[in-house]
């Protein structure tokens, strides 16, 4: 093992212990100590789950990438191990950045990882080069492999960067053999999806372009990932300096998710549907696994470039990972619901059936920071729609984020304003959700540190991060207009 692996494996070991329980989220997995952004390498390998991530142990800014890892029976309550990947060679000296994993027939456990590596210019700049490298494993140690790096520039047509290569996704096909692809900018400066193919998982091969962005949907495409879903294939991959495009594409950073046709003998992805993967803030990056029931199961980092600026406690760690969500596809349309191990995590069931709420409303026993609510709201009279509903959370006298709704335009707006930041950084989104006359179900799960919503049973979701100080733990109701409201709240994880 190298020095600098060493020297973050002894360092996250003492840093983790100055970590309370409840300064963490209570079960959305964040960095051990210091950063964490992408998941990486998720996977279930000898009996576990195994999600990596992008990791910087020393602070909690993102600095000289290693691979953070952790394991899970249940995609819920993680253990970490420690840290898989240190920039320990001369092909990444500046960075394990984001990759993939599989398991090989002879049992090993096989990591791809982009490595990275920064050269001053005669100029006094400074030119990266990124290429595609391995690690071999026990599921704890990894080796990297003695041919690194293993697809390079030199394997790209002309006009693909070498700079902008990045983040592959391997998977293993019906015939035996391996594919991965991989995120590259080419020549007109935005993004495309690289398609490449192994007979082994060792030696590589360039196949085609799978997907070109062409300047359609931002600019960069990062972190792809490509896989069946029923009778369809979706490519997933987050681009950068995305423009929005009505409601869909805020700007930014986002998540876009292709969906369509997959010839797989000539490699052709003929694309049929295009859609935003998260309609809150923070989300990005997410990757997919194939569980062993047969689910999809999609883990994304919940944050945004562009809002990491979000933090205003003392923790000493920063980054943490979205709930793992079934993927499906409903309606042509991409649709995501938690985990259903989530369901264990539930006690203390509080139900209210045909609430009317009228201004403002409070209910007995529903408060709370690690709860579940689902709510299914419509207008008291069929005759009389209302002009506006709310619910807010994680709310005292001083702060509130709410989740706000107008049936007149179907918009359902997050809002975090008023949650404790003081950065000026994007606080609200607004998305157009699926309504008719008014009626709307929506899901919340709240953490500690953070909010997802799930729109019409999984239609939509929105993420956002929320460092509210805990004690803030009201949760309220308010309509302009005769709502009436059904709703069942669940306690979630440890009994307080
Ligand atoms: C996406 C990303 C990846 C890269 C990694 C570096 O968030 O920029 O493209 O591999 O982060 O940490």
């Amino acid at each position: 093992m190298s020095q600098t692996l060493r020297e973050a494996r002894n360092y996250e070991e003492v840093a983790e212990k100055a970590i309370g329980e409840k300064e963490r989220p209570a079960f959305h997995l964040s960095a051990r100590t210091g950063w964490m952004n992408d998941p990486n390498g998720f996977s279930y390998y000898g009996g576990k789950y195994h999600i990596f991530y992008q990791y910087h142990p020393y602070d909690c800014h993102w600095g000289p990438m290693h691979w953070g890892h952790a394991v899970s029976d249940d995609l819920l309550h993680w253990e970490y191990l420690p840290a898989a990947l240190a920039p320990d060679e001369s092909y990444d000296r500046n960075g394990c950045f984001s990759g993939s994993a599989l398991t090989l027939p002879d049992g090993r456990h096989l990591l791809m990882y982009t490595g990275v590596v920064r050269r001053q210019q005669q100029n006094g700049g400074y030119q990266e080069t990124q290429t595609q490298c391995l690690a071999v494993g026990d599921g704890t140690d990894y080796e990297k492999y003695e041919n690194n790096p293993v697809i390079t520039a030199a394997d790209l047509p002309q006009g693909c960067s070498a700079e902008d290569f990045r983040d592959p996704k391997m998977w293993r096909t019906a015939d035996g053999s391996y594919r991965c692809v991989v995120g590259n900018r080419p020549a007109d400066g935005t993004g495309q999806i690289l398609l490449f193919s192994s007979p082994d998982g060792f030696a590589w091969k360039y196949e085609k372009v799978l997907a070109y962005n062409g300047g359609r949907f931002g600019r960069m495409w990062e972190c792809p990932d490509f896989f069946p879903l029923g009778k369809d294939w979706v490519l997933l991959t987050s681009p950068q300096d995305m423009l929005p495009s009505g409601f869909e594409y805020h700007n930014g950073n986002g998540t876009l998710c292709l969906i369509g046709d997959f010839e797989e003998e000539t490699g052709t992805f003929t694309q049929r549907w295009d859609q935003a993967v998260d309609y809150g803030i923070d989300f990005y990056a997410p990757q997919t696994i194939q569980a062993p029931d047969g689910r999809r199961i999609m883990i994304g980092w919940m944050q945004n470039w562009d809002t990491c600026d979000f933090r205003t406690q003392n923790l000493s760690w920063f980054g943490q990972l979205s709930l793992p969500r079934e993927l499906s596809i409903e309606n042509g349309r991409l649709y995501q619901r938690p985990v259903r191990e989530l369901e264990m995590l539930r006690h203390d069931r509080v139900e209210y059936k045909g609430v009317s709420v009228s201004g403002d409303c409070k209910l007995d026993r529903i408060k709370g920071r690690t709860v579940e609510l689902e709510l299914s709201i419509g207008p008291e009279a069929d005759t009389d729609l209302y002009r506006k509903f709310a619910v807010r959370f994680a709310q005292n006298e001083q702060f509130w984020t709410s989740l706000s709704f107008h049936p007149g335009d179907s918009i359902l707006k997050i809002d975090r304003k008023f949650s404790g930041s003081r950065r000026a950084i994007i606080h609200q989104r607004r998305s157009l959700v699926n309504s008719k006359d008014g009626r709307l179900h929506l899901r919340i799960i709240l953490d500690r540190f953070s909010v997802e919503v799930f729109v019409n049973d999984g239609e939509q979701a929105l993420t956002a991060i929320v460092y509210t100080p805990q004690e803030a733990d009201g949760i309220s109701f308010y309509a302009d207009g005769k709502v009436r409201m059904d709703l069942v709240k669940y306690d979630l994880g440890p009994r307080a």
